[in-house]
């Protein structure tokens, strides 16, 4: 089955067209097309994703970038059909903005239905305006091409992204996941766990109650002068102090770390640094560095003793880490060595390096589970700011 997977939650606009097999215990996917481009650049200078220049990039893109998946998955066809649009009538109706629906509208009459049995589209959470211009443009293809459209929650996506095994280039299996699996997804706007006790369906175990983990080492890449988004660059100063035998003797505080929740709070840990550096005279890079390796092994300790916790309580047998985080070289060794020395049993999943950001792979692949699973959650779709995993 070949299923074309569209993600527009944040700040990332991505196609994959990936062909899946299996079930649940044994699925396989090959990723026959896939293009992804990201805003990144566009948000820095504002330190954040600004949302109606997201949903404008997005409308830009949508149609392009499935066209570059389309190309490499050799699905490029001229519509001989003229009644597409007309079919998508309703769809493209619902299109708030002309051009858009123009373009969305010139796409579906150019192009034929291509070889794909599904189209899987993030619903949510994520910025509203972002979300609803990917369900549009879905619902407008499902309708021109007669292809079902099915909605997927963008945190279910990163939490299959960890169990997305790489086998070559382009493929992958399954990880053989036991039960109860318990998923831990730090990305941007999210820092929580949640527990399955079956496949595909979760109970939330504890979160975080202000900031998520990567809103605050953007934060704290702002406050240091580093551009947007910041984790990458807060672990590359943090690298470096790390290399000096000095390394850092800055301290910031873990917050929460010693109440018996799976709860999370890292506004605090962004406001010490705000206070280090509002007590500092003047600023050297080595200052940045240390301050950014404190920062680091605050936030590693947050996680780590917080998943020590979540383990313990759920007693899971394989656990997940998601989200744009999941990418952090000291959060991932942090893990690594929590689980090896204190939870052996456990099978410890990261997302191959490919897959921890925002992307379309694990849209289609998570697609592709639900709709063999025979749950997935058809169109009409309403997009969903917070939704929360059930
Ligand atoms: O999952 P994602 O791409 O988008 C959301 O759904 O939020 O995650 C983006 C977040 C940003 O906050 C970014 O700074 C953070 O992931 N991030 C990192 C690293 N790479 C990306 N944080 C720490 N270390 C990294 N290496
Ligand atoms: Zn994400």
């Amino acid at each position: 089955m070949k299923v074309l997977g569209i993600e527009t939650s944040c700040d990332e606009t991505a196609v994959t067209i990936l062909e899946g097999e299996g079930d649940f215990t044994s699925a396989r996917f090959r990723i026959l097309g896939n293009a992804l481009y990201s805003q990144a650049a566009l948000h820095a200078p504002y330190g954040g994703v600004y949302p109606t220049l997201a949903k404008r990039e997005h409308q830009g893109n949508l149609a392009p970038l499935t066209i570059q998946a389309l190309e490499e998955a050799k699905m490029i066809a001229k519509a001989a059909d003229t009644s597409a649009a007309e079919r998508a009538a309703d769809a493209l109706a619902k299109i708030p903005d002309a051009a858009f629906r123009d373009a969305v509208k010139d796409f579906v009459s150019i192009q034929a239905k291509p070889d794909i049995d599904l189209i899987a589209v993030t619903k949510g959470p994520g910025l509203e305006p972002a979300l609803w211009t990917g369900i549009n443009f879905a619902e407008a293809l499902g309708a021109a091409w007669n292809v079902p459209v099915a909605g997927i929650d963008h945190l279910e996506g990163h939490i299959v992204s960890a169990l997305l095994k790489k086998e070559s280039e382009k493929t992958f299996s399954l990880a053989d996941a036991s039960f109860p699996l318990l998923s831990l997804l730090i990305s941007g706007g999210h820092t929580e766990f949640v527990l399955s006790k079956a496949p595909l369906s979760y109970e939330p175990i504890g979160g975080t109650k202000d900031d998520a983990v990567g809103e605050a080492f953007d934060k704290v890449a702002r406050l240091l002068g580093l551009p947007y988004p910041g984790g990458p660059h807060i672990a590359a100063f943090a690298a470096r102090s790390r290399e000096r035998e000095s390394g850092s003797d800055i301290e910031f505080p873990r917050p929460l770390a010693h109440d018996d929740t799976c709860d999370f709070s890292f506004s605090g840990l962004k406001t010490a640094v705000l206070y280090k550096l509002r007590a500092m005279d003047k600023i050297s890079e080595e200052d940045k560095e240390q301050i950014a390796q404190a920062f680091e092994d605050a936030a590693r300790d947050i996680i780590v003793i917080k998943t020590k916790r979540a383990l313990k309580a759920t007693g899971a047998k394989s656990f997940a880490v998601g989200g744009g985080v999941s990418a952090n070289a000291e959060i991932r060794e942090g893990l690594t060595k929590l689980v090896k020395d204190e939870f052996p049993e456990t099978t410890l999943m990261f997302p191959d390096a490919s897959l921890t950001g925002d992307n379309a792979v694990m849209i289609a692949a998570a697609g592709y589970l639900r709709h063999a699973a025979g749950r997935s959650v058809m169109a009409p779709l309403t997009a969903h700011g917070s939704q929360k995993l059930a």
